[in-house]
């Protein structure tokens, strides 16, 4: 504890809210912190995969302690100071959440993250309308959670238009103009993508939606405390908000819900009416509060932050793109989120790579769970082939992000590339044969198994290596990499 503190309080020094950046541990120091007590701890990768989640900001952790500790009243206690001391905290958190997005802060909701928050809208507003109107609008890119929200109410009876997005990822206004139906009741459409970082034209469809009268949500755990958002300006009538993207802590988020006009959406939870009866169950203190404060830090250096990271970002692209042939930019390079850098390296297995990367924490934009074999279903609605959305990475870079994290990734890139390249084109029936990953599904638990076949193309006779083993493809590549082989294809067996 004490550690940590001190730890705290040394970053803390070096940059207060306002201050100037901290001179932050650089990525070898990091990765060669002790433990304690002359440990050495175990070296970690460097963090390069923010969308999937940010460290916490140790300024935000600061704000938190004291309700994990001292000030543990229920927030909802109206009889006792334990109570007031936690709601007037709470309150503090609604109020900087709404000041990030131009909101009253009575029309911030807490939730336990976006995918609730996501749910809440989606479901909420659809079932609260759904005796006029039955229809929904949304995308074919949006994260998992919206998609799944969607498949459930269609399920239910509403009717959902997943409208297509062009080759560079953006919607086209004219294709949800047309799309728009005298009982559509909602609009769900992502601010900035988790997997390619393009940023949709929010304001444009928040227009389009107010002059048809339909509500507009917008998930933005991408977005906030990134990129500027005002809810008025861009015309949005409910948003997602995440605390783990933004430098928070996990298990928080809330929901922007407007007031006037008054938007209305059926609680996806019963209980004590907490949350404007939106959402019941206790509002975590210490999260709310540490929310607040991942939102009032990003508020204060967003502007910082963001031109830091698109130097880091043009660093890493320029760098790669010149030292490496055959390199796509995955996703529109203007309308674009420069934290979010998805690329596809021809003739390169997405998840060889990451494995040859190991000291690197990336994420493969190939495969949107790692028991999935499928490529992503972002990089598919953008029309990348099947190969290159194989050989796709995300590179996450946000505020703790050094240059030199960033050139040490460029250069294992560079080098890894270049040796999976040089080994795939190794004639076949030589050191390295080409291997066949041949996959099924069980249609009983719906677990995928592959084998690793010796020799393309597909051949019955070929040598089996590893067979129908309950592996997600990482560890499939890994072992075959572990034996000196390249996964040159994936097949499907037939079915099992
Ligand atoms: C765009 C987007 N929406 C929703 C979510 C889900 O957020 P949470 O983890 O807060 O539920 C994520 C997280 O990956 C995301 O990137």
């Amino acid at each position: 504890m004490l550690l940590l503190l001190r730890r705290v309080a040394t970053l803390r020094g070096a940059r207060g809210l306002a201050g100037a950046p901290a001179r932050r541990l650089s990525g070898a120091a990091r990765r060669h912190e002790k433990k304690g007590l002359g440990e050495e701890s175990t070296l970690r990768p460097l963090y390069m995969d923010v969308q999937a989640t940010t460290p916490l900001d140790p300024r935000v952790l600061d704000s938190m302690l004291p309700y994990l500790m001292h000030y543990y009243g229920n927030p909802h206690s109206r009889t006792h100071a334990y109570g007031w001391e936690s709601e007037s905290a709470m309150e503090r958190a609604r109020q900087q959440v709404a000041s990030l997005i131009g909101a009253d802060p009575r029309e911030i909701i807490f939730t336990s993250g976006a995918t609730e928050s996501n749910n809440l809208a989606i479901k909420g507003v659809a079932r609260f309308y759904k005796s006029r109107k039955k229809h929904i609008i949304t995308t074919q890119t949006e994260h998992k959670c919206v998609l799944d929200s969607c498949r459930y109410l269609e399920a239910e009876g509403f009717r959902v238009t997943y409208l297509p997005v062009k080759r560079n990822g953006l919607i086209d206004l004219k294709e949800l103009e047309d799309a728009l139906q005298p009982d559509t009741s909602l609009v769900s459409i992502m601010t900035v993508n988790n997997e390619i970082g393009v940023k949709q034209p929010i304001s444009d469809i928040g227009q389009i939606c107010s002059s048809r009268k339909v509500f507009f949500h917008t998930d933005a755990a991408q977005a906030v405390g990134k990129i500027p958002m005002d809810v008025n300006d861009m015309k949005i009538d409910l948003m997602s908000i995440s605390g783990h993207k933004i430098y928070g802590p996990k298990g928080v988020g809330a929901i922007y819900i407007r007031r006037r006009p008054r938007v209305r959406l059926e609680p996806l939870q019963s209980g004590g009416g907490q949350e404007r009866g939106m959402r019941s169950g206790t509002v975590p203190t210490p999260l709310a509060v540490g929310l607040g404060a991942a939102c009032e830090v990003s508020q204060q250096e967003m502007e910082y932050d963001y031109k830091r990271i698109s130097v880091l970002a043009d660093r890493l692209i320029t760098k790669i793109m010149t030292e490496i042939p055959d390199v796509v930019m995955n996703g529109d390079p203007e309308h674009h989120y420069p934290g979010c850098i998805n690329l596809s390296f021809a003739y390169v297995e997405g998840e060889s790579l990451l494995m040859a990367l190991k000291d690197v924490a990336l994420s493969s934009g190939s495969a949107c769970t790692s028991a999935s074999l499928e490529p992503s279903y972002v990089l598919r609605a953008i029309g990348t082939d099947e190969d290159l959305a194989h050989s796709s990475i995300r590179f996450g870079i946000g505020r703790f992000t050094t240059e030199e994290e960033v050139d040490y990734t460029v250069q294992k890139c560079i080098q890894h590339v270049k040796r999976l390249r040089e080994m795939r084109f190794e004639p076949p029936g030589q050191q390295n044969p080409p291997l066949t990953l041949a996959t099924t599904s069980s249609q009983v638990t719906g677990s995928t198994y592959g084998t690793i076949i010796e020799n393309t193309p597909w051949n019955p006779g070929g040598r089996v290596l590893i067979r129908y083993c309950l592996l997600p493809r990482q560890l499939l590549n890994y072992l075959a990499l572990q034996r000196g082989y390249m996964l040159r294809s994936v097949r499907r067996h037939p079915p099992r």
